[in-house]
């Protein structure tokens, strides 16, 4: 997407979320869990960018920074150039939402659909109880939640996973956000109702202009929905480029090796070399060498190097391509 004459929306720069890795009472916290590690990265007015990674990479303690769910560490988010604190809170959520993984959880089991969705428009005071029900209608339509007066007045607990979603989805809609932050919001979903979610979604994108942080675990289901994608591997943001480019030209052994995992329809594609190595652990005070390094097939490339020199920064090797390793940045990869 060109980001000619469109406005940053969303600006993250050096955002850091440490938890303490032990709680034991009264004791103090030595060890901590780099959730959230020195990552920055930006949304274009209109775009979606995908936040793809293993689990516990880090996702969604982003997301729920962006939300204002949880203070960081350390860095900075801006919304159209403004620190997200200096937003009063109930304005702020009406330019930011979010969407969670789990539609059981995420809905109030005590309110009706109508409630729900009507909600935010309570909370600002906005339009006549009259208006609110139209307005409701018309999202609950717009989410194929049909025909939508015989929802209304239902509980959630009477409604199935996909329909609490698109509930969950008419709610975070309703006060016309600019973003919204949307945590694997299909995964936890039966697989005959995804795609209708997904296709749901593209759908409102363009109707409501709204950008997307789409969170997934799932590169197919990040080249379906968004514009970029961001690759995070414990804690740290390691590739970054448009969705087609990372696809077909991943450069970081990381992003190569979720590649191997993931079946992409082009006969072209040519799977990467090696698989990498181990598993995942927590970045519990992890070194400051590469975070990948324990289970990189690469690592040897450059000497030790990999071992010796910091965390590579994450450089542009090629128009809007970003890749964070030592070997990449020097032509070796
Ligand atoms: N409140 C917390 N207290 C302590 N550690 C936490 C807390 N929240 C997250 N973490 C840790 O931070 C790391 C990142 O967690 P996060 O939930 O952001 O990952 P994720 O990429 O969303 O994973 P998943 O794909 O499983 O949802 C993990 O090691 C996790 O255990
Ligand atoms: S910097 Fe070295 S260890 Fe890290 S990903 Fe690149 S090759 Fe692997
Ligand atoms: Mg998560």
């Amino acid at each position: 997407m060109s980001s000619e004459n469109k406005k940053v929306l969303l600006e993250i720069k050096g955002l850091k979320k440490f938890f303490p890795a032990e709680r034991a009472l009264f004791a103090r916290v030595k060890h901590f869990v780099h959730a959230v590690d020195d990552v920055s990265f930006d949304i274009i007015e209109g775009e979606s960018l995908g936040l793809v990674g293993e689990s516990g990479c880090g996702k969604t303690t982003t997301g729920r920074m962006i939300v204002r769910l949880e203070d960081p560490t350390a860095g900075t988010i801006k919304i159209y150039d403004k620190p997200v604190n200096d937003y009063e809170r109930m304005n702020y959520h009406s330019i930011v939402q979010m969407i969670f993984q789990d539609p059981y959880e995420s809905l109030n089991p005590r309110m009706t659909i109508f409630d729900i969705v009507a909600e935010p428009l309570n909370i600002h005071n906005i339009g006549t109880l009259e208006e609110r029900e139209a307005k409701v209608m018309e999202l609950l339509q717009k989410v194929g939640i049909t025909p939508p007066e015989s929802f209304l007045w239902r509980y959630p607990h009477e409604l199935s996973g996909g329909q609490r979603q698109r509930i969950a989805i008419a709610r975070a809609l309703v006060l016309n956000p600019k973003l919204i932050v949307a945590d694997e919001p299909t995964s936890m979903l039966d697989v005959s109702v995804r795609t209708g979610v997904m296709q749901l979604m593209m759908q409102l994108q363009s109707d409501y202009n709204v950008s997307y942080l789409y969170i997934t675990h799932d590169l197919a289901v990040a080249r379906y929905m968004v514009n970029r994608i961001a690759v995070m591997y414990l804690g740290k943001l390691v590739e970054l480029a448009e969705t087609e480019e990372l696809l077909h030209n991943p450069l970081h052994p990381y992003t190569k090796s979720l590649m191997d995992a993931v079946p992409v329809p082009d006969p072209e594609y040519k799977r990467g070399e090696p698989n990498i190595l181990g598993s995942i652990s927590a970045p519990i005070d992890p070194l400051p060498i590469c975070r990948f390094y324990d289970r990189c097939p690469y690592r040897e490339i450059l000497g030790d190097r990999c071992k010796t020199q910091p965390h590579p920064e994450l450089k542009e090797v090629s128009p809007g391509h970003f890749v964070s390793c030592y070997p990449v940045h020097e032509g070796k990869l």
